[in-house]
């Protein structure tokens, strides 16, 4: 009886956490629209995974949080959460963090490289470096000053068999430089597109207005008016309770 219990609250849960995670899909969807990073230089954002970026001593960051740069001086560990049990991991990855510089910067010279990995793999839904061919390692933000808030994108792109990275990223480049990432993702073949994040840095007061971006109110979007659902706020934590539940195949 209490086990029969269990596995009902256990299911609605599962229901409840999938359309959490539903929610919080359409939440970054609208983030990196508003935040003006789709289509340059992320031409396409439709993730079939949220992206837990963890820094240590800081936790796992939200779309869009305003840092300082030392509290993202080391590389975060990053965790998928697939956003149904179609989706699975296997395979290599390619993870990039790529700094577009503030809103309404022009984007024709390209994005500055602060991370390119190829050759990730996914192990328990966590990315693993191990094997993993690191072009540029991890460089934390250091925005110059005044130039309004950076905004660092953290983005992992499936690399399928017919990945071809160009010959001037193929080993090993350290240095933060610029490069035009969509016409990366373009020739070397990437994607598609498994999920993304971005904080934002700023050192300083911007010296040019920055245009204004629209704040993302979860209430708005479609899985919020789901049957059910009944929440108002992102749930962008996930709910403890769902550890109970773990060995359920949600
Ligand atoms: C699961 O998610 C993938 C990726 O977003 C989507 O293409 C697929 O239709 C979804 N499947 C179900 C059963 O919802
Ligand atoms: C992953 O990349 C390695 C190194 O390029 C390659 O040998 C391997 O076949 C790739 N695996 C898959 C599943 O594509």
């Amino acid at each position: 009886m209490a086990l029969r219990a269990f596995f009902v609250v256990c299911a609605l849960f599962s229901i409840a956490l999938a359309q959490s995670t539903q929610l919080q899909l359409e939440a970054i969807e609208a983030h990196f629209k508003n935040a003006e990073l789709v289509p340059i230089p992320i031409p396409v954002f439709e993730p079939m995974a949220i992206l837990a970026a963890n820094f240590q001593g800081l936790g796992n960051i939200s779309p869009g949080q305003l840092v300082s740069k030392d509290q993202v001086t080391n590389a975060p560990e990053l965790t998928l959460t697939p956003v149904n049990s179609t989706v699975s991991f296997n395979g290599n990855y390619t993870v990039a963090m790529i700094d577009p510089a503030a809103v309404g910067t022009d984007q024709s010279k390209g994005q500055y490289r602060h991370w390119l990995v190829n050759g990730a793999k996914v192990t328990d839904n966590k990315l693993t470096f191990e094997g993993a061919t690191t072009i540029t390692q991890y460089a934390g933000p250091a925005p110059p000053a005044d130039s309004g808030p950076h905004r660092y994108t953290v983005v992992v792109y499936t690399q399928g068999e017919n990945f071809a990275p160009p010959q001037d990223l193929s080993g090993p480049v350290p240095g933060v430089e610029q490069f035009v990432f969509p016409d990366y993702v373009k020739n070397t073949n990437l994607g598609p597109l498994v999920a993304g994040i971005y904080y934002q840095v700023e050192e300083g007061t911007a010296t040019a207005s920055i245009p204004a971006t629209s704040s993302v109110v979860s209430s708005t979007l479609p899985a919020a008016h789901l049957p059910s659902s009944g929440t108002s706020s992102v749930p962008w934590a996930k709910p403890s309770i769902a550890l109970s539940c773990a060995s359920q195949p949600f």
